[in-house]
């Protein structure tokens, strides 16, 4: 059976869809763009060594790059041909097959992110379960960033439309309060656009001054 992901990704680029997949970003890279938004905003976040799983890792084009720059990094995506790409990409990071709905890889982290419209991707009805087994992962003082789309413009495909104010009463119901809505890795406000990126942390934490430059 299908994901959501596979059905989209195989539809616009057939089976070979993990390796094109790669191959999109590498090509935008080598042009001269931008790949690593989302690892500059960790990046401002919280300094290396923190940890970070990378939920929904893919081909592992944002986990790649965050233990590039010494983070302590774990990716897990639930299709298996997206993490063999990322397991030869870079071999020393533990790349997992795993579903995020149940989850439990048996640690914190003191980030959670999920980059690349995971949440939208997740199989019909799965948001809760995904939203408890992720906030099992988030350590205390930690916190759990997403970006996706919120429109079929900022969408692959046919991906279904996730509301924010669902993602974010499905974080709040399993600890997780909102504390950022932004409307792209750059931290710009949101505005009520097409993308949020929108930032989490445990209900009672309180949050923890951004690292000073050169650390
Ligand atoms: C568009 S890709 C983004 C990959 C990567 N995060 C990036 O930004 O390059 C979305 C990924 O979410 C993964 N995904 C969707 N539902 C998932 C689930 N329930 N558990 C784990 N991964 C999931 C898909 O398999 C796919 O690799």
């Amino acid at each position: 059976m299908s994901t959501v992901w596979q059905r989209i990704a195989r539809a616009q680029a057939g089976d070979d869809y993990a390796t094109v997949y790669a191959d999109r970003f590498r090509a935008i890279a080598a042009g001269g763009g931008d790949v690593h938004g989302e690892a500059a905003l960790v990046a401002e976040l919280l300094a290396p060594p923190a940890s970070v799983l990378d939920a929904g890792c893919g081909t592992g084009r944002v986990g790649a790059r965050l233990h590039e720059l010494g983070y302590d990094v774990v990716g897990c995506d639930v299709d298996a041909a997206m993490v063999a790409v990322a397991r030869d990409e870079v071999p020393d990071v533990e790349w997992h097959v795993a579903d995020l709905a149940g989850l439990a890889l048996g640690r914190r982290f003191d980030l959670v992110l999920l980059a690349g419209n995971v949440l939208p991707l997740l199989e019909p009805g799965t948001l809760t379960a995904a939203a408890r087994s992720l906030a099992d992962h988030v350590a205390p003082g930690g916190a759990l960033v997403t970006g996706f789309g919120l429109d079929a413009a900022h969408l692959p495909g046919d991906c279904p439309v996730l509301a924010l104010a669902d993602v974010d009463a499905a974080f709040a119901a399993v600890g997780l309060e909102p504390t950022a809505h932004w409307a792209g890795w750059d931290r710009a406000p949101y505005d009520d656009g097409g993308y949020v990126v929108a930032s989490y942390r445990p209900r009672g934490d309180t949050p923890s001054p951004p690292p000073t430059a050169g650390g």
